[in-house]
Formats: structure tokens, C-alpha cells, sequence
């Protein structure tokens, strides 16, 4: 059995109070606003356990800004957040790192300037022993970059030297250490905001290769795309945004690229498709 399905049945073993698997991640009634545009207006999302969610939906659709939500970057103005159940409401990014959720926003956060191990452990440095780490507050620059080296060969990112500063990578490169740094740290799951949209497709195909090795450690994984071939080739379950709100969930396997991007632009009803707001999702 691999490390996914056995997230798969692990999460069998834990009914959620519809009898379903309880979500890792779960919102209801999310909304937003600026001035007069309404971002997000009541919207649902759920993430299931060991599973790969696709979020697709137009320009505009507010999928980051639910993805803002859900990882602590916009207070939504109402509306539940609940992780494994818990209702939470993370102030920061900072608290739902705390809580083993990590993002990789679609504005890229690395500092180019920095090798790669310092970007792996940006605001996480690892401190020398005693008081030159307790009182001078000194990096351990060897154990870091050991334990760079080490995370970059367990996902399969092949980068000859992590004292290279990041502006000399490529752009797949880039996010891979972007991509790495989330699996490294994330303990719940990992949140994507269109990790491939800036890369040409050898080096998306690499990033969509990292996805599906941190998916097989069992760790869930939230993928915003527009590229349909990525996500029919990646997803187990498609959330489909249209107007601030989640319009439908579709299974890869029981629908086309053309269904979605049928709910994606208004053009089919979902509850003609079947991909209407899943059983076992009732508001609370
Ligand atoms: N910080 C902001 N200030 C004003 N408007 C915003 C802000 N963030 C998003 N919006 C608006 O909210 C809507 C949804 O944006 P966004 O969540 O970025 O959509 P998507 O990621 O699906 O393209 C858009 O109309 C966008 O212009
Ligand atoms: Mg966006």
C-alpha cells in the first residue's frame, strides 16, 4: 500500500459527522469584501485527507482570495474556518504556519538575493547551539544547509549546490525551493496558488512531479491552476469558482475539461452535471 492510500484509509477511519471523512481543511459562508467589490461572497471549501484539490476558476473568480482565507492573509468579513474540526481564525500567516498550514502565494516569496538553504529556513533559521544561538542569536549555517540538502533529495529536487544564491536558478528551479520549503514545514497541508503559471512545461512538469511526491507522503495538497490537462492529470476532486463562490465539485473521472470549464464560465447549471455541492457538505 503507498503512503497515499494509506492517507486515503486513515481518513476512512475518521467519520466526520456526516459520516464521511471529517476535512482537513474546511469554510463555510466565507465572504470578503473591498469597497464594492465583493471578492468573495459565501464561499464553501472543503479538503479532504491525502488528497489532491484542485481550485479552478476565471480571472477574478476570487480564488486567491479564499487561498488568502483559508492561510491567514485576509481576515474574511464573515463566515468558519475549521481544521480538523476545530474552528480556528488565524490573524496571520504566522498562526496558520503554527498550525502545519503552509502556503506558496502566486506572487512568489523567495528573497533572490539569499542561497538556497537561507530560503529554505527564512524566519525558521536553525540556531547554534548555547548562548552564541540562545543570546547572539548566531545561525547554524552548516546544519541548515545539511538539512536543505537533505529536503531538496527527499522530494527529488535536483539543485547541484545550496549555497547558490536563488536568482541563479531557473524559474522551475524557484519554485521548486518555494514548493520544498512549504513541504518541509507544512504538517496538515500544503496550499498552491498557481505554482506553474510563470514555467514552460518541462519545469511545470517538474513542479506537478514535486506535488505528487509530497501527495504521496500523504500530506494534502490545494492546487489553484488554469492549466485543465494539469489538473485532469493531477486532482482527485476539482473545486470550481465562479463569482466569489464555490459554483461545483467535479470528479476528474466522471467529467471533462469541457464540464468544467462549462461551470467555470456560467455555461452549464452544475446540478446538471452532478457536481452540485457534494452530499455529506450540509451548512451547519
Ligand atoms: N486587495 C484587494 N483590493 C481590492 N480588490 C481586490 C483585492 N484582492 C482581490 N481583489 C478583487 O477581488 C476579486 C477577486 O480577486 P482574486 O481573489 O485575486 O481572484 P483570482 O485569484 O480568482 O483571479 C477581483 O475583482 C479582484 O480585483
Ligand atoms: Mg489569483
Amino acid at each position: 500500500m503507498s503512503e497515499r492510500e494509506r492517507g486515503r484509509r486513515q481518513s476512512t477511519a475518521a467519520p466526520g459527522p456526516s459520516g464521511g471523512p471529517t476535512p482537513v481543511l474546511e469554510a463555510r459562508g466565507l465572504s470578503k469584501s473591498y469597497g464594492h467589490v465583493e471578492a468573495m461572497v459565501d464561499a464553501d471549501f472543503d479538503l479532504l485527507p491525502g488528497e489532491v484539490l484542485a481550485v479552478v476558476g476565471d480571472n477574478g473568480a476570487g480564488k486567491s482570495t479564499l487561498i488568502k482565507a483559508l492561510s491567514g492573509a485576509v481576515a474574511p468579513d464573515r463566515g468558519e474556518i475549521r481544521l480538523d474540526g476545530e474552528r480556528v481564525s488565524f490573524r496571520s500567516p504566522i498562526e496558520a504556519r503554527a498550525r502545519g498550514i503552509e502556503t506558496v502565494y502566486q506572487d512568489l516569496a523567495v528573497a533572490p538575493a539569499l542561497d538556497i538553504a537561507s530560503n529554505l529556513f527564512l524566519g525558521r533559521e536553525i540556531r547554534r547551539s548555547g548562548v552564541l544561538g540562545s543570546v547572539f542569536r548566531m545561525v547554524d549555517a552548516a546544519a541548515m544547509r545539511a538539512e536543505a540538502q537533505h529536503q531538496l533529495d527527499a522530494l527529488g529536487v535536483r539543485i547541484p549546490d545550496v549555497r547558490q544564491p536563488v536568482e541563479s536558478l531557473s524559474g522551475g528551479q524557484r519554485q521548486s525551493v518555494a514548493v520544498a520549503r512549504a513541504a518541509a514545514f507544512g504538517t496538515r497541508l500544503v496550499i498552491m496558488d498557481e505554482p506553474t503559471a510563470a514555467l514552460g512545461v518541462r519545469e511545470s512538469g517538474m513542479v506537478l512531479d514535486l506535488i505528487r511526491r509530497i501527495s504521496a507522503r500523504g500530506l494534502p495538497v490545494v492546487l489553484i491552476s488554469h492549466n485543465m490537462p494539469q489538473v485532469f492529470d493531477i486532482a482527485d476532486r476539482i473545486h470550481v469558482h465562479r463569482l466569489g463562490r464555490r459554483a461545483a465539485v467535479l470528479n476528474p473521472r466522471d467529467h471533462t475539461m469541457n464540464d468544467v470549464v462549462a461551470v467555470m464560465t456560467g455555461a452549464a447549471d452544475p446540478e446538471s452535471l452532478g457536481g452540485g455541492t457534494p452530499a455529506a457538505r450540509e451548512p451547519r
